[in-house]
């Protein structure tokens, strides 16, 4: 595990003094033409060098991220790449990471395993932490522990190694995931950043995990903690695990079909990411939530987004083949809450999908 070999383009990484570069050119063109590709785009201009190398204006960042290779990861890093940043990958497993970000198409990439990880931390502009074992699994003990350490183990780390960095090579941003679990589940309350926290397991998972991120030195450091929602998007997350029963059944609630359900689509979930790297406004508890939650109450309910998968309804699938796919983490959409994203609002964030049936149907285009 670690060792400089085992680190793809280590010289790619800037150098203290030039952790900000200038640019000015964005490539949202970009970014959508290789969403249709489905492959990872690379910062290369036209001439075939480098984009962020030669241009001059707002500021170009490097940017660790863990959990890099995941569903959300995996669109950030397309993203920051798009726009001409740089990013370095900390993963456990460079074979995978390679495989997803071939140098070929990715140059403006770094990958790093576990005993390289604070070299790509020590110069990094921002740290973004998104890793955690999926909670869409059967919950034994064993599971539910390695569920919680996963994400405590990984954000010590990266917290240990940014406090200990440099003055001059120390992130400024650490923008780290937590989930709306934080809040427990409730049929009636709505829960915005200052709510207090549940008393279920993942509410304990999540108060943990935010805890090891606040350990992070904010008098030098930013922190955002983004308390993310049900994230919807074709290629992951638990969306990807229930298409197939959208296919199966055509009608009925889920579960009660009283229970709230707080979703984000992807990008812009992305985009939240984005800001919270670039504009210092965005600090503390964020929830990275969409501002129009809906109750998942079957056909006809669940906001009236019917149809948007071939089907009469959305989600109109019963609680046994929900679990059958996704476990006990069933339970973030069998049971719920409302979460409203009061500080996105506040911070004039501006949402590409605030309903869901837009966010549905725009991912049902794509499959
Ligand atoms: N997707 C959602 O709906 C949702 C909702 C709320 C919160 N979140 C949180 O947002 C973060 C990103 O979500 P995601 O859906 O992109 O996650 P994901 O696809 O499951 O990917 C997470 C990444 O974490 C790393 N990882 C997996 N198991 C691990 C373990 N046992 N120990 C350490 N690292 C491990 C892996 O990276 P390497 O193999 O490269 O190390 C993996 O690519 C997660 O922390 C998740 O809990 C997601």
């Amino acid at each position: 595990m670690g060792g400089v070999a085992q680190v793809h383009h280590l010289n790619l990484l800037l150098p203290h003094p030039a952790k900000y570069t200038t640019r000015t050119r964005r490539s949202s063109t970009r970014t959508g033409r290789a969403r249709r590709r489905g492959v990872l785009c690379c910062s290369l201009s036209t001439d075939g060098q480098p984009a962020a190398a030669a241009a001059v204006g707002a500021p170009m960042m490097t940017i660790s991220i863990t959990g890099a290779t995941g569903f959300v990861g995996r669109r950030l890093v397309q993203k920051l790449l798009s726009e001409d940043h740089k990013v370095c990958v900390l993963t456990r497993s460079a074979s995978k990471a390679t495989s997803i970000f071939p140098a070929s198409k990715c140059p403006g990439i770094t990958i790093a395993e576990q005993g390289d990880w604070d070299k790509c931390i020590q110069g990094s502009t921002a740290v973004v932490n998104l890793a955690g074992m999926p909670i869409s699994t059967r919950w034994s003990p064993e599971i539910k522990k390695e569920i919680k350490e996963s994400r405590i183990n990984v954000t010590s780390k990266v917290v240990n190694y940014i406090n200990n960095a440099s003055v001059d090579a120390r992130p400024s941003v650490f923008v780290s995931a937590t989930a709306i679990g934080f809040f427990g589940t409730s049929e009636i309350s709505s829960f915005d950043e200052s709510s207090p926290s549940g008393n279920d397991y993942l509410a304990e998972v999540c108060r943990e995990w935010e805890a090891r991120a606040r350990q992070v030195n904010q008098e030098n450091v930013r922190l955002v903690l983004l308390r993310i929602g049900v994230v919807l998007g074709k290629d992951g997350g638990a969306l990807a695990k229930m298409i197939p029963l959208f296919m199966m059944f055509t009608g009925g609630p889920l579960g009660t079909g009283r229970q709230w359900f707080s979703w984000i689509h992807l990008d812009d979930l992305v985009d939240l990411i984005y800001e919270s790297l670039k504009n210092p406004a965005y600090r503390g508890v964020i929830n990275g939530t969409a501002p129009n939650p809906v109750r998942l109450g079957g056909r006809g309910g669940g906001g009236g987004g019917g149809r948007v998968i071939g089907r009469p309804s959305w989600l109109p699938v019963p609680e046994f083949a929900l679990k059958a796919v996704l476990g006990e983490g069933a339970s973030v959409v069998l049971e719920g809450q409302k979460v409203l994203p009061v500080k996105a609002k506040q911070l004039g964030f501006s949402y590409q999908y605030p309903y869901v049936q837009d966010a549905l149907r725009a991912i049902a285009r794509d499959l």
